[in-house]
């Protein structure tokens, strides 16, 4: 499973991308926006850091202006992965952006039938958002649950799951279960994958211990 990171924080970013585990990055307006700077200089600044797929979203909502928009976008470095929503001009785009061999990457779905819509489209990734569905009482994993089997009925789709809106490590460990390609993830919850109490008790134990003998290695 590719492990990509949703922020569009280059610290944040710059930071993780240096324990080797980053395998893109997603970026959206709202991360945009929070992060308070120029989008081109962003997303500049992070395919510097990640050679992986980044994600930069169209904010164009007709097809045409959608695609002028993702030409732009994807010159800015050959790891742009254009993002367009899940609408009928998102889907024309999609098709016309990597008919010209960009990649791209569909959002904002919520339905598995929208997913199938997107593979048939050409889509690099899809983007289910599993913790928007969780949160209106829907249940997020068994729509990725759903788009798995879809795909893997049909040998011709190519597009790679890419679980979005994901909340905490038990979002990540259900996707792998289920074998999501990708899991984008907050700094946050990234983080917290790596963390078990009795990981950071048994470390503290070892230690003490260690210190009783008083070697050193090496
Ligand atoms: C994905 O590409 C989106 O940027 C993101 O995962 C949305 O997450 P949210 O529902 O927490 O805003």
């Amino acid at each position: 499973m590719k492990f990509f990171v949703d922020t569009a924080d280059i610290a944040e970013i710059r930071d993780l991308a240096e324990s080797g585990l980053l395998d893109g990055v997603t970026t959206n307006p709202t991360l945009v926006a929070k992060a308070g700077r120029d989008f081109t200089e962003i997303l500049k600044d992070i395919c510097d850091v990640v050679d992986g797929p980044v994600s930069a979203e169209v904010t164009a909502t007709d097809a045409k202006g959608m695609i002028e928009e993702g030409e732009k976008l994807a010159r800015i470095a050959d790891n742009i992965t254009v993002k367009v929503p899940l609408t009928i001009d998102g889907l024309k785009a999609c098709r016309h952006l990597t008919g010209n061999g960009t990649m791209v990457n569909v959002t904002l779905c919520f339905s598995a039938v929208q997913a199938l819509m997107a593979a048939k489209a050409g889509a690099t990734f899809i983007s289910p958002f599993v913790g928007r569905l969780d949160d209106i009482s829907q249940d997020g994993m068994q729509l990725i649950q759903d788009i798995r089997q879809i795909y893997d009925n049909y040998d011709s789709f190519t597009t790679e799951i890419l679980v979005a809106s994901i909340r905490n490590p038990v979002h990540v460990l259900k996707a792998a279960l289920i074998g999501a390609d990708v899991c984008t993830i907050p700094p946050s919850t990234l983080r917290q994958l790596v963390k078990h109490p009795l990981t950071d008790a048994g470390l503290q134990a070892f230690l003490a211990d260690w210190a009783k003998t008083g070697q050193k290695i090496g």
